[in-house]
C-alpha cells in the first residue's frame, strides 16, 4: 500500500504499457510465432517503459501456465508473480552503471552457463547499459556471440550509440518513443480516479509538463504533490510544488512588454520572486510561453504541438494575438542568452530583469522595422501616423563608451533607440533638432573610468550594463545618472536601492567618497552627436539625407539623437 505509484501501477501486461505500440506489437509478433532472439537494446528517454516492458517479456517467456512463450502470460502464476515482485531468480536486474568493471561481467558470464533454476530462460536486463567498461563489453560480446539457448539479453539504455558497435549488431534494436503529453495526463487522471482523488485537470496538465516527457518523473511529482495536498490535486499547489508561475500571470506579463511598460514588467518579476521562484524558473517558463505563444501563431491554438491545459492554452493563445513571430523569435534569442547567463550570474535577479527589459526594447525596436518595411510598400504618405508605439526615431548606440569591456554584449536594439513614445501627436512636430538641452557625455570622465574599472573587475557585469549607457554627472557629492533614449528602459533598475547601494560603496573604495545618487530619466533626446568626419561628409548628414530615414520621420515623430559609423 506504501508502494510509491510509479511501482503501483507498472504496467503488467502489453495492453497496459502507454505510447510504445510499435514496440509492443512487434514483441507480441515474435511470442506468437515462437521467434524470440536472445539479445534486445531497450533504448529512449528515462521512465518510458523500457524496464516495465522488460519485465513483461520475462513473464510472457516464462509463464508456466503456457506450454510456451507466450503473448499474454497469466500474471498469477509463481514465475509471473516473482517476476513482478522482482525477486525471481531467473530473471537478473543489473545496474550496469555501478557493476561496470569485467569483473561483474565475469561473474555474469559464469552464471549464464548455468540452466535456469525454475524458469524457461534466464533474463538479464542490463540498466544503463552503455555505462559498462570495454572490458565489460567484450567480455558481454563473447556472451552475445554464443549464447547458450536459455539465455536473454535485455540492454536497457538512453545512449544507445554509445554501445559498441560489435555489440549493437548482435542485437535486436527497439527504440521506445517518447510518451506524448496528452497520454501522460491521460494515465495520471487514471491513476487518481483508482485512488479516489479529485484532481483539477490544470494540475494533472502541470504535473505531466513539468515530468518532461517522463512517466515515472509524473508519477513522483503527482506523489510528491499528493502528499502535499491531502488528498485533493489543485493547480495552485503543484504550481507551489514546482516553483512556477501561472500561464495567466506570465501572459499578462508579455502584455506589460507588448505595453512596452518596462515598469510593470519588473514588478511582475518581483511578484514572481515574492511568490518564491526562482530567477532561472522565471527565465525557463517565460520562454517557454514564448515558445508556445510562437506554436501558436505558426501552429494555431488548437495544435497538439502545444502541451497544454486549457486554461494554459487560452492565455497562451491571448498573450500571443500581441506580437509577430518575429518578435517572438528574438525574445527567445534574448531570453536564451539570459538563461545561459542565469547559470553563472553573481546577480540572478538582476539578469533576469536585464533580459526583461530588453524584450520590452526589442519589441520598440520591432514597431520601428514594421514601419521601415510598410515604407516600401506604401505609396501614398501618411504624416505622422501614430503607427505601432509610436515611438520616435532616434538613431544611436548606447550611450557612452566606456573603457574595456570587451565581448560585452550590445542590447539588440542598440541600432535604434527609441525614446519616450509620444501618445498625442501633438509632438508630431518636433523641431528638426532640438535644441541643445541635454549636452553629450563627457568622453573623459576620470571619476566614471575608475567606477567602471572597479566594476570590471569586480565582474559586476550586470551593474555594468546598467549603469553604462547611462549619462553621469558629477556635481560635488552627487552623482546625477541620466537615462535617455533606449537606456530609459534601463532607469528602474538603476533605481533599486541594492543597486544604488553597491555603486555608492565602489565609489566610496574607488574615489574616497560615497556620493548622494539620483537617476533620472530625460524626456527630451539631445542633439546629434558630433559625428567623425569619415569620407568629409559627417555621418550624420549622410544619415539625414538616407531615403529610409527620410520616410521615417515622416511617419513618426522625433528626431535623430546620434549617429553611428556602422565601422565603427
Ligand atoms: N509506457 C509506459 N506506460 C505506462 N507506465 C509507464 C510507462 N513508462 C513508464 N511508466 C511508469 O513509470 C515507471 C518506471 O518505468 P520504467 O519502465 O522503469 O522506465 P525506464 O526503464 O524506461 O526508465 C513504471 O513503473 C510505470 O509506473
Ligand atoms: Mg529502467
Ligand atoms: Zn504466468
Amino acid at each position: 500500500m506504501e508502494k510509491v505509484l510509479a511501482r503501483r501501477y507498472r504496467p503488467q501486461t502489453f495492453d497496459e504499457v502507454i505510447g510504445q505500440e510499435a514496440v509492443v506489437r512487434t514483441l507480441e509478433n515474435a511470442l506468437a510465432a515462437g521467434r524470440v532472439g536472445h539479445g534486445f537494446i531497450f533504448s529512449g528517454h528515462r521512465g518510458i517503459g523500457k524496464t516495465t516492458v522488460a519485465r513483461i517479456l520475462a513473464k510472457a517467456m516464462n509463464c508456466r501456465r503456457a506450454p510456451g512463450p507466450t503473448p499474454t502470460p497469466c500474471g498469477e502464476c509463481e514465475s509471473c508473480r516473482e517476476i513482478r515482485e522482482g525477486n525471481s531468480v531467473d530473471v537478473i536486474e543489473i545496474d550496469a552503471a555501478s557493476n561496470r568493471g569485467i569483473d561483474e561481467i565475469r561473474a555474469l558470464r559464469e552464471s549464464v552457463r548455468y540452466r535456469p533454476a525454475r524458469d524457461r530462460y534466464k533474463f538479464y536486463i542490463l540498466d544503463e547499459a552503455h555505462q559498462l567498461t570495454d572490458d565489460a563489453f567484450n567480455a558481454l560480446l563473447k556472451t552475445l556471440e554464443e549464447p547458450p539457448e536459455w539465455a536473454i539479453f535485455v540492454l536497457a539504455t538512453t545512449e544507445p550509440e554509445a554501445l559498441p558497435a560489435t555489440i549493437r549488431s548482435r542485437c535486436q534494436h527497439f527504440a521506445f518513443r517518447a510518451v506524448s503529453y496528452a497520454r501522460i495526463v491521460e494515465r495520471l487522471r487514471q491513476i487518481c480516479q483508482a485512488e479516489g482523488i479529485a484532481a483539477e485537470d490544470e494540475a494533472l496538465g502541470l504535473i505531466a509538463a513539468a515530468g518532461e516527457g517522463s512517466l515515472r518523473d509524473a508519477l513522483s511529482l503527482l506523489d510528491q504533490a499528493l502528499a502535499y495536498g491531502a488528498g485533493a490535486l489543485r493547480a495552485e499547489m503543484v504550481r507551489a510544488l514546482l516553483g512556477r508561475v501561472s500561464s495567466q500571470a506570465l501572459g499578462e506579463m508579455m502584455a506589460a512588454v507588448a505595453d512596452g511598460n518596462s515598469r510593470e514588467v519588473l514588478e511582475r518579476a518581483d511578484a514572481f520572486l515574492a511568490a518564491g521562484a526562482s530567477p532561472a524558473q522565471i527565465c525557463q517558463q517565460t520562454v517557454g510561453m514564448i515558445r508556445n505563444m510562437l506554436m501558436c501563431r505558426v501552429a494555431g491554438a488548437e495544435s497538439e504541438l502545444l502541451a497544454l491545459s486549457d486554461t494554459e492554452r487560452k492565455a497562451t493563445a491571448a498573450a500571443a494575438e500581441r506580437f509577430g513571430e518575429e518578435d517572438l523569435t528574438r525574445f527567445l534569442q534574448i531570453l536564451l542568452r539570459t538563461a545561459a547567463d542565469l547559470r553563472f550570474a553573481q546577480e540572478p535577479r538582476l539578469h533576469l530583469e536585464l533580459g526583461l527589459v530588453k524584450l520590452v526594447q526589442a519589441r520598440r525596436l520591432a514597431s520601428i522595422e514594421d514601419v521601415l518595411a510598410s515604407l516600401g510598400a506604401e505609396q501614398k504618405k501618411t504624416p505622422h501616423d501614430a503607427t505601432g508605439s509610436g515611438a520616435a526615431a532616434a538613431a544611436g548606440g548606447g550611450g557612452s563608451r566606456a573603457g574595456g569591456g570587451a565581448g560585452r554584449e550590445t542590447p539588440p536594439s542598440a541600432r535604434f533607440a527609441p525614446e519616450a513614445d509620444a501618445p498625442g501627436e501633438e509632438n508630431a512636430a518636433a523641431p528638426e533638432r532640438a535644441a541643445a538641452t541635454e549636452p553629450p557625455a563627457p568622453a573623459g570622465d576620470p571619476a566614471r573610468a575608475k567606477v567602471l574599472a572597479r566594476l570590471e573587475e569586480l565582474k559586476r557585469t550586470s551593474l555594468l550594463s546598467v549603469l553604462q549607457p547611462a549619462v553621469w554627472t558629477w556635481a560635488e557629492r552627487r552623482l546625477e545618472l541620466r537615462f535617455a533614449g533606449e537606456a530609459a528602459a534601463l532607469a528602474p533598475l538603476a533605481k533599486q536601492d541594492s543597486i544604488l547601494r553597491e555603486l555608492r560603496e565602489v565609489c566610496r573604495v574607488t574615489l574616497g567618497f560615497a556620493p548622494e545618487i539620483e537617476v533620472r530619466v530625460v524626456e527630451v533626446p539631445g542633439p546629434a552627436a558630433p559625428a567623425p568626419a569619415t569620407d568629409g561628409t559627417p555621418a550624420a548628414e549622410r544619415a539625414a539625407r538616407h531615403p529610409a530615414l527620410r520616410a521615417l520621420r515622416e511617419h513618426v515623430p522625433g528626431h535623430v539623437l546620434r549617429t553611428i559609423e556602422l565601422s565603427e
